[in-house]
């Protein structure tokens, strides 16, 4: 049964909550199997594009034995015609158990979830949050190096836009690490994310790197941008090259939401602390886990 009403940002988690997804994500990885959307149609609706967030989710719902409906392009619905959000969802939830929304703007999935009583989930709004995918980032940190607590953690890029730095930086606050921000001045983390939490802002990734158990990479977001100049000056901020991690700890693991661009260069991909596809092929048995609890 549920028990949060529902997904919206990652404080909509407690950290026992957290902790429970992610062991019952490890049992699906594992072999565990389950039926419990068997009978239940789960609403995917893409406003904004998505490869890993969307067909994981899908995937997820297949392998719990339900279906889903849904579109991956709004320019294919009636919103094209005027259609307001609320009432777009006001009628999917006649056809859907729950629901799954990313959207471009910041507060649409608290927009969905005010006129439905359906369990919404947040697939990224905007530059806000990104929920699921820090369950995804907390499981890849607790999968490669055995514990959540204690490490040295570097997030890098755009922390400004970035709806992922955002959501993992909420979620941080639940443990006990060295949180390290490395962004140009214009891209720093909104301090609404950042709460209480103790961190160090930094501009030189070279110079912190030895030190880390995680590297977080982000990408810049274009899409956020207002002016293409102001993307230009700082879309090559932080590029990480193979030669970079000469001394860098031998469990360090670098992670990324994807998709990236030019911020990791490909390779980095084969050296044995790049995780991020094994993180991303790791979002279906999160989203199980997510799904199955709370569904
Ligand atoms: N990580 C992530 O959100 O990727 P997509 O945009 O491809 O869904």
């Amino acid at each position: 049964m549920t028990n949060i009403k529902n997904l919206i940002r990652i404080e909509d988690l407690d950290k026992k909550q957290i902790l429970s997804i992610i062991k019952k994500a490890a049992d699906f990885k594992k072999s565990r199997k389950s039926n419990c959307l068997v009978n239940k149609i789960g609403a995917v609706l893409f406003f904004e594009p998505s490869t890993r967030t969307r067909l994981s989710f899908e995937a997820a719902i297949l392998k719990l034995g339900g279906k889903f409906i849904g579109f991956t392009d709004a320019s294919t619905t009636s919103q094209t015609k005027g259609e307001s959000l609320e009432d777009t969802i006001s009628i999917v939830e006649k056809y859907a158990d729950f629901i799954i929304i990313r959207h471009p703007e910041a507060g649409a999935a608290d927009r969905a979830a005010a006129v439905t009583k359906k369990f919404v989930i947040n697939a990224g709004d905007g530059a806000n949050e990104h929920p699921t995918q820090t369950l995804i980032d907390l499981f890849a940190i607790q999968e490669t190096q055995g514990k959540l607590d204690n490490l040295n953690i570097a997030i890098a890029g755009d922390l400004k836009y970035g709806r992922v730095p955002h959501s993992l930086v909420r979620a941080l606050k639940l443990f006990n690490n060295k949180i390290f921000l490395v962004s140009p001045d214009s891209l720093k983390m909104p301090k609404e994310y950042l709460g209480n939490i103790d961190y160090q802002e930094k501009k030189d990734l070279l110079k912190i790197l030895p030190q880390m158990d995680i590297l977080y990479m982000t990408r810049v977001q274009k899409e956020r941008f207002k002016n293409l100049s102001e993307y230009n000056k700082v879309k090559n901020s932080f590029i990480l090259k193979k030669e970079m991690l000469k001394k860098v700890k031998t469990n360090l693991k670098i992670l990324h939401a994807l998709p990236r661009i030019n911020e990791i260069e490909t390779d980095v991909d084969k050296t044995k602390h790049a995780y991020y596809f094994n993180q991303a092929a790791n979002g279906v048995y999160v989203r199980m886990a997510i799904l199955e609890k709370y569904a």
